[in-house]
């Protein structure tokens, strides 16, 4: 069944990476083998052992300057993209979104320090977060971080922390627009069901509050109303109640200029999904802004956006080596590989699907060959395929998965002690570590064992 991996010889999308299933760089080579960012990917699990995270450098900076051209086109001059940190965070993705000219996401210190430390200047990130801790507030605030109130409590602290340390803080609210939003459909509902954020209705308590606090100045609005989107409709709608809520907050005095209508935009992980582009996703907020903007006589605020999956998803693919095989005669036959739910949890967490095919043998498929590819955890439900399509495979071949840059590393566990894999960047047939393979070694790290315990033993 050819057509079922056909989306490797599909024509690319240069420009709006999103829309492929494979990083743009991914090429079937002249021994019909697969090669991604110039390098054989067989050749890197040969140096760098399996399972291999690889992020393909192109095609991330392919995403970034969709982004940045869109909004030059749509929204010019008064423009910032964000980059949601939480989708893949290290010092190198915080190094290559700061060089592209994007703003970061953090919702840690963690998050924050890595933003900072890989170079995103202090002014264009925005620390985000639903119950913040004293200590990450006061790090933010020390470092001129801008904060996502999220809700009272969150308000209260920033107050009280910033009346003690006695330094101005530029705030931003996140609110709940009332769009909720899945893969295919969303709805309008008057209240939203979210742990995050503020409800609609009680934005004007707030306004009034807020204009009375002695360091806090109130400068944007956020809202994010889900990730994984195909529809614009739901972003048009944001971006005029978002228009609307900042006419309201000027009736209390405050000058919005910043509005941050969060991230969300989908990404083709199987031949079933089809996401707008780029350009199309920041046409529609932009002129949604626009319009309202005009409508109501205002100033257009600077106008910004958190994109996490689209930036990096596509950019990435895992490497895993297959081992053992498990027929059960008229029910399935289990393919186990050499990693699982602890580098990619999203399939045991969201059943989120994916594409795959063989390194050595990309363009071979077989309907004959339906594959349950499970994880080496314990765990029944360690499964990355339901059923997985493949050509003829034995113990030793290695499969790619696409699509795994966003939330597979940044989600990551230790389960089972399962040191976590590498990563690498490739680009221009050179493959760079941008994270070290754990050993079980490392980790021990952690693990005390009191003294006691050691006499007795
Ligand atoms: C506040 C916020 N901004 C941005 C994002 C990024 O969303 P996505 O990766 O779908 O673009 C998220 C993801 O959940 C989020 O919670």
């Amino acid at each position: 069944m050819k057509e079922k991996i056909s989306f490797l010889k599909n024509r690319i999308d240069l420009i709006s990476p999103n829309k492929n299933i494979v990083p743009i760089t991914t090429v079937i080579d002249s021994n019909e083998k697969l090669n991604i960012g110039g390098c054989s990917i067989e050749d890197l699990v040969r140096k760098y052992d399996s399972p291999l995270y690889i992020l393909d450098e192109i095609t991330l900076r392919n995403s970034c300057r969709a982004y940045k051209k869109a909004l030059e086109k749509y929204y010019p001059g008064v423009s910032l993209p964000i980059y949601a940190s939480k989708a893949n965070s290290s010092l190198f993705m915080s190094n290559l979104v700061a060089s592209e000219g994007f703003g970061l996401d953090a919702v840690s210190e963690g998050e924050l320090l890595t933003a900072l430390k890989g170079g995103v200047p202090n002014e264009k990130i925005v620390f985000h977060g639903n119950n913040k801790s004293d200590k990450e507030i006061e790090f933010a605030i020390k470092n001129q971080i801008k904060v996502i109130v999220d809700n009272d409590h969150d308000l209260s602290r920033l107050e009280e922390i910033s009346d003690s340390l006695k330094f101005d803080l530029e705030i931003m609210i996140r609110f709940t627009p009332g769009i909720e939003c899945h893969t295919h459909d969303y709805i309008r509902t008057g209240s939203f069901d979210s742990k995050f954020g503020f409800g609609i209705e009680s934005l004007n308590k707030l306004f009034g509050v807020i204009i009375k606090t002695k360091h806090l100045k109130l400068i944007g609005l956020h809202a994010h109303i889900g990730s994984q989107i195909f529809e614009l409709d739901p972003h048009k709608d944001l971006g005029e109640i978002m228009v609307n809520v900042m006419l309201q907050a000027k009736e209390f005095g405050h000058n919005i200029k910043e509005l941050n209508v969060g991230g969300g935009l989908g990404i083709k992980y199987t031949q079933e999904d089809d996401p707008p582009s780029i350009d199309e996703w920041i046409k529609t907020v932009s002129e949604s802004v626009k319009e309202a903007c005009k409508k109501n006589k205002l100033d257009l605020p600077v106008l910004m956006c958190e994109p996490g999956r689209s930036i990096v998803s596509t950019a990435g693919v895992t490497i895993y080596k297959i081992g053992s095989f498990k027929e059960i005669p008229g029910i399935r036959t289990y393919l186990s590989v050499d990693g699982g739910m602890s580098d990619n949890p999203r399939p045991i967490t969201y059943q989120s699907n994916y594409s795959a095919c063989l390194v050595n043998n990309p363009l071979s498929c077989n309907s004959k060959n339906k594959y349950t590819v499970a994880g080496k955890h314990c765990e029944s439900g360690d499964v990355l395929f339901k059923e997985l399509e493949l050509g003829n495979c034995k113990t030793g071949d290695l499969i790619c998965v696409f699509g795994t840059g966003a939330y597979n590393n940044s989600m990551s566990s230790n389960y089972n002690r399962i040191p976590k894999p590498a990563a690498l960047l490739v680009s221009n047939g050179e493959a760079e570590i941008i994270q070290k393979r754990e050993s079980p070694h490392d980790l021990l790290k952690y693990d005390v064992l009191p003294d006691r315990f050691i006499k007795q033993s």
